[in-house]
């Protein structure tokens, strides 16, 4: 037998330092080394601390011998809860101390690829630039949103933005090209809603959009969706980015790619808590609907109420993650809970911290996800077959769960609505009453899903095409 031919490309992976994005570009990052790449992923050491803490890395590390990590200091204090109305700030402070760094690596360590999360998209450009490093953005959202953070300042144009308030929400968006008529401006992403207080346009608005247009100046954008998921956008994406790979699900690939003995990774930041599969295990086909709103959502306590009654008046069996830093201070947070909701809980739930959401989702106890609709948690769902229940938080999840409702037809939005007896009615309609619908368009789905990643199929070839393109660059 041939000994694996290993490449002289070297690519650096910097993902924005954040669960989801850890996710799916560590994904990345070993279907790379799968093919003998050298592989340097590029963390923060709050975020590789984490990883070294909960996920298998010294097995990751064994697994695949040209990949390798590095870290930088995101430049916050360790206590910084880096979640919830504070999670974009690793991400600015980095913008700001990691220049020097993140030039520092690319010369010191001779990388020949950068692929940096499009967050980073100018920094990335920036420092490659100045250095002579070819650089690829990887996008952790969908094509859609990819698509509307683009198409943003048309919008201005074409007076279909601003959104002027509450009053606006329900208007129908209609220029948007692929994509018209679909969102309201409620759908559009969180970050188009003006400041509730002052009116003014959110912070993070202007930063969206120029980092999207940023990625014009990049030499590829790899997109974790498939062709079939988000045909309208991407036909329209392709005529302003030509070299764009859709790759995704990337989680799926290793099942076509990888000898049997290469299973899936644990990627945590979050300590899983392996009790939940033997309580699935207890219980019938389809039964449980597993609740998860991912990994930065946070939540007043009267939210967490709205849920938990909900959930326990559906009488369905559910199995919730309620994340140890998910719950905002504020009244009545240590307040303890009504009989009726440990008893239904009892009976019929399970709250853990932190699950291995990928295993859930393939378990078949689950019957419906109710989701923030992050881009990770949406498309494992897909490839999963499983109907969902949305409850966007914020970014691209209010795009997200407007495709799943929609365009899909997978589930249900409750975006904006945060009722005891919205979540029952929604909970009961995925889980029984319009189950057999939901299911059917979902099973779909999933079949295009892996027919995308298995030999042969789009997202297969594309990131054969991609690992060519990386060692074009490389020379
Ligand atoms: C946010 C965005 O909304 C997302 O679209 C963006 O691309 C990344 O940042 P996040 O809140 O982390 O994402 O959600 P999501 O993208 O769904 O990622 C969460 C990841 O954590 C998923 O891969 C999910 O499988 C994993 N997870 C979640 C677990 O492994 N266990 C859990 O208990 C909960």
């Amino acid at each position: 037998m041939k000994p694996p031919q290993t490449s002289s490309a070297h690519v650096l992976i910097f993902p924005c330092p954040a669960q989801g994005h850890v996710n799916s570009m560590l994904n990345l990052a070993q279907l790379l080394a799968l093919r003998h790449l050298h592989v340097t992923f590029l963390n923060t050491e709050h975020t590789h601390n984490r990883l070294t803490r909960f996920a298998d890395i010294e097995s990751l590390l064994a697994r695949y011998p040209t990949l390798r990590f590095k870290t930088i200091p995101d430049g916050l204090p360790e206590e910084h809860p880096r979640s919830g109305e504070r999670a974009a700030e690793p991400l600015l402070s980095l913008k700001v101390h990691g220049k020097p760094l993140l030039r520092d690596i690319l010369v010191k360590e001779k990388v020949t690829c950068l692929v940096a999360d499009g967050l980073f998209a100018k920094l990335a450009n920036d420092m490659a630039e100045e250095v002579g490093v070819a650089t690829i953005h990887f996008r952790t959202i969908g094509a859609s949103c990819f698509w509307t953070y683009f198409w943003a300042p048309y919008l201005f144009q074409s007076n279909e933005l601003p959104v002027t308030g509450e009053e606006d929400m329900d208007r129908v968006i209609t220029s948007i090209p692929g994509m018209e008529n679909l969102l309201r401006c409620r759908d559009l992403p969180s970050f188009f809603r003006p400041n509730r207080d002052t009116g003014k346009p959110h912070v993070h608005f202007e930063t969206v959009v120029s980092e999207t247009q940023q990625s014009l100046r990049a030499s590829a954008v790899i997109l974790n969706t498939f062709d079939d998921l988000e045909a309208p956008a991407l036909s329209h994406i392709r005529r302003h980015f030509p070299t764009i790979f859709t790759v995704g699900p990337l989680h799926q690939h290793r099942e076509s790619r990888a000898p049997t003995s290469i299973t899936t990774s644990n990627n945590s930041m979050w300590e899983e808590d392996m009790s939940c599969m033997e309580w699935l295990d207890s219980h019938p086909f389809r039964s449980v609907i597993y609740v998860s709103f991912g990994s930065l959502t946070t939540m007043t306590k009267e939210s967490l109420m709205e849920f938990w009654y909900g959930l326990v008046n559906s009488k369905m069996r559910f199995l919730w993650v309620v994340r140890s830093d998910m719950i905002t201070a504020g009244e009545g947070k240590d307040e303890s809970v009504p009989a009726e909701l440990v008893e239904g809980t009892k009976e019929r739930g399970l709250m853990v911290g932190w699950v291995p959401q990928v295993e859930v989702l393939a378990h078949k106890s689950v019957g419906a996800f109710m989701t923030h609709c992050g881009w990770n948690s949406t498309i494992e769902s897909v490839v999963a077959g499983v109907p969902m229940v949305c409850w966007p938080y914020f970014a691209d999840q209010q795009v997200n769960s407007r495709l799943v409702s929609d365009s899909w037809k997978v589930g249900l939005d409750m975006k904006d609505v945060c009722d005891r007896n919205v979540v029952e009615n929604m909970v009961n309609d995925v889980m029984v009453n319009r189950k057999e619908e939901f299911l059917q368009s979902a099973e779909k789905l999933a079949i295009l899903a892996r027919k995308n990643v298995s030999e042969g199929g789009p997202s297969y070839d594309n990131l054969d095409r991609l690992i060519e393109f990386i060692e074009l660059i490389s020379q």
